[in-house]
């Protein structure tokens, strides 16, 4: 049988920086366990479009379709502000996204022991906090239509549309049952019925699906509550299911609970491929982050822990992506520590690749 299938798009800005140490651990995988996967590698974002003058080729696409797992650095940047809407380096990973029809994005926030001091908010409201944010992520009002900027008697008018259908609204939910079922048996589901048609279907449908999951205790919120309730408490929840935009906003918000941007993975699942693993793309929550690009600092442990998510959830290696994570643990309980895990006038801080070569010792101590 021929090994697994990765295709690697490190993209722009710091997505090449923490790839790079994402390709430690994936060789690690081959050299002390014997793990081995078939690696290709290709341009996405930013970097497609300067070499193809599209932000992801149709070959790449293509490739994307066949292999068992995508793992995506991240896309954009200012260098590419001014491009025309329909190439910005953002529209590849959309397009991604949609054409895999990757409706499922598991988006967890763990709070690591190590860092429950370096949070913002209080140490007991975070130690121990272990959530999981469902985000719906092909169509809601990142894809509905009527969209554009329009001209509209004297002035312009800027249009998207949330647009919602049962089937996309009970395919999500059902993921995130099953997910609950897995984990603590809660869910929470985030919408603004209160405002919105599409809320109201929201909760009309997941309220029917959980008819077949009578073991997990449902609960509805308005998204607006809900991000408070996250920054008040987050310990009440376990599973959250939500819409796309308001998933993109309170994923970035849980990353404040870990500590950093830098510490969240991302699991894009769609549905069963002929081997009856999901279509599945792994990336960190941030962005190319700009501001830090090319100087050494990024945070590489929220792409190291996409691959976690990648060996568990595409690979069957449930135990191996603990061995991962307990690697991360281990190295951050040890002091390890890039820029944005320390406080202004903290101690010095390691570079993307120390912390990489911290995280692939760690791994070699747990054998
Ligand atoms: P960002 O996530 O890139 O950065 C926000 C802040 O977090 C910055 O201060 C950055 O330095 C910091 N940060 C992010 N990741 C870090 C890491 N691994 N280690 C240390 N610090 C980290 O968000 P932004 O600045 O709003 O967006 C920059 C670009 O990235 C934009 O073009 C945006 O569209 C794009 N973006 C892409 C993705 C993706 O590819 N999935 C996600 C979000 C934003
Ligand atoms: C994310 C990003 C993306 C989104 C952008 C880059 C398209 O913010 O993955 O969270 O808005 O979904
Ligand atoms: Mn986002």
């Amino acid at each position: 049988m021929s090994n697994p299938s990765i295709l690697i798009l490190p993209g722009d800005g710091i997505g090449p920086e923490v790839m790079t140490e994402v390709k430690k651990v994936i060789s690690w995988f081959g050299a002390k366990r014997d793990i081995q996967f078939d690696v290709s590698e290709d341009l996405v974002g930013g970097a497609a479009y300067d070499a193809h003058g599209t932000p992801l080729h149709d070959d790449t696409m293509a490739r994307a379709q066949e292999v068992d797992a995508v793992l995506l650095g991240a896309v954009g940047g200012p260098k590419y502000d001014e491009l025309d809407f329909s190439v910005k380096p953002e529209r590849g990973l959309l397009r991604l996204r949609k054409e895999m029809d990757l409706f499922s994005n598991l988006r967890p926030a763990q709070c690591f022991d190590a860092l429950a001091d370096f949070s913002s908010l209080k140490k007991d409201v975070v130690a121990g906090l272990d959530i999981m944010i469902v985000r719906e992520l092909t169509s809601g009002i990142y894809f509905g239509e009527p969209r554009g900027i329009f001209e509209e008697g004297n002035e312009r008018v800027g249009i998207n549309t949330q647009r919602y259908t049962e089937s996309e609204i009970d395919r999500v939910a059902r993921s995130a049952f099953e997910l609950a079922m897995r984990r603590g048996k809660k869910l929470c589901s985030m919408e603004k019925a209160n405002v919105m048609e599409s809320g109201i279907l929201w909760r009309e449908v997941v309220t029917e699906v959980a008819k077949d999951y009578p073991e997990v205790a449902l609960s509805h919120m308005y998204a607006d509550a809900g991000a408070m309730q996250l920054c008040r408490w987050p310990k009440q929840f376990d599973v959250i299911v939500t819409d796309n935009l308001f998933g993109d906003l309170l994923s970035d918000a849980a990353a404040m609970l870990t500590g950093s941007l830098g510490m969240l993975p991302s699991a894009s699942l769609g549905a069963p491929m002929a081997n009856g693993r999901p279509k599945a793309l792994y990336e960190p929550v941030h962005g190319s982050a700009p501001d830090i690009a090319g100087q050494g600092k990024a945070n590489p442990i929220a792409c190291i822990l996409s691959f976690a998510m990648a060996l568990r959830y595409s690979f069957d290696l449930g135990s191996e992506a603990d061995r991962v994570e307990a690697a991360v643990e281990t190295a951050l309980a040890n002091g390890a520590r890039t820029a944005d895990l320390l406080g202004e006038e903290g101690a010095t801080p390691i570079s993307t690749s120390e912390m990489g070569d911290v995280i692939v010792a760690a791994l070699d101590a747990s054998l």
